[in-house]
């Protein structure tokens, strides 16, 4: 059987990739997994913090490019936002301890998924953010990719009309 291609959206600048996240959050529950693919400066981190403005989190929300980790409280649970683009290999994610986090009651966000590829269980739901035109535009696209019932919810709502707009 063929499965459809995912949904891509085309995200002509911050804002729209920011509104995307408004759109997204009320979907996120505790257990929720979302994998943020794309090269550096794709828009991964942002779209995390717009996800937490629309959560409730009034804060600063810090990259985690460098603490690897960085975690907010919020009303209905407690949210992981992992950056795993230092990681040498798979079993990083293990050595760190890291596995313990991932499920409920916890929301976790992992940027750089690929790093740790082999050791990651099936996110929910998977963006992957690339630029759609010359370095220094703000256009970029967006594929969603649902590995879950609960992610093919989302795209109910992301994408409603399965996307390709
Ligand atoms: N359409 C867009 N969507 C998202 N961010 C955009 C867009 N256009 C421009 N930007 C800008 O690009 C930058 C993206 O930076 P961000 O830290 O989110 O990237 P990243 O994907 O997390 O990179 P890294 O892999 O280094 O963590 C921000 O300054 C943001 O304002
Ligand atoms: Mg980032």
């Amino acid at each position: 059987m063929n499965l459809p291609d995912p949904p891509v959206l085309h995200l002509p600048d911050a804002l729209a990739t920011e509104a995307l996240a408004r759109r997204l959050a009320p979907r996120i529950e505790p257990g929720f997994v979302l994998f943020l693919s794309g090269d550096l400066g794709a828009g991964k981190t942002a779209f995390v913090r717009a996800l937490l403005r629309a959560l409730g989190f009034a804060g600063r929300v810090k990259s985690p490019s460098f603490s690897l980790l960085e975690s907010y409280d919020l009303s209905r649970f407690r949210l992981y936002h992992f950056d795993l683009y230092r990681f040498d290999s798979e079993q990083d994610w293990l050595d760190a301890g890291f596995d313990e986090f991932i499920g409920a009651p916890n929301v976790t966000i992992v940027e750089w998924p690929e790093r740790a590829a082999g050791t990651l269980p099936a996110p929910d739901l998977h963006l992957l953010l690339r630029f759609d035109a010359d370095e220094g535009s703000q256009r970029r696209v967006v594929e969603l990719v649902a590995g879950t019932e609960r992610g093919r919810a989302c795209l109910k709502v992301l994408a409603p009309d399965d996307g390709h707009c």
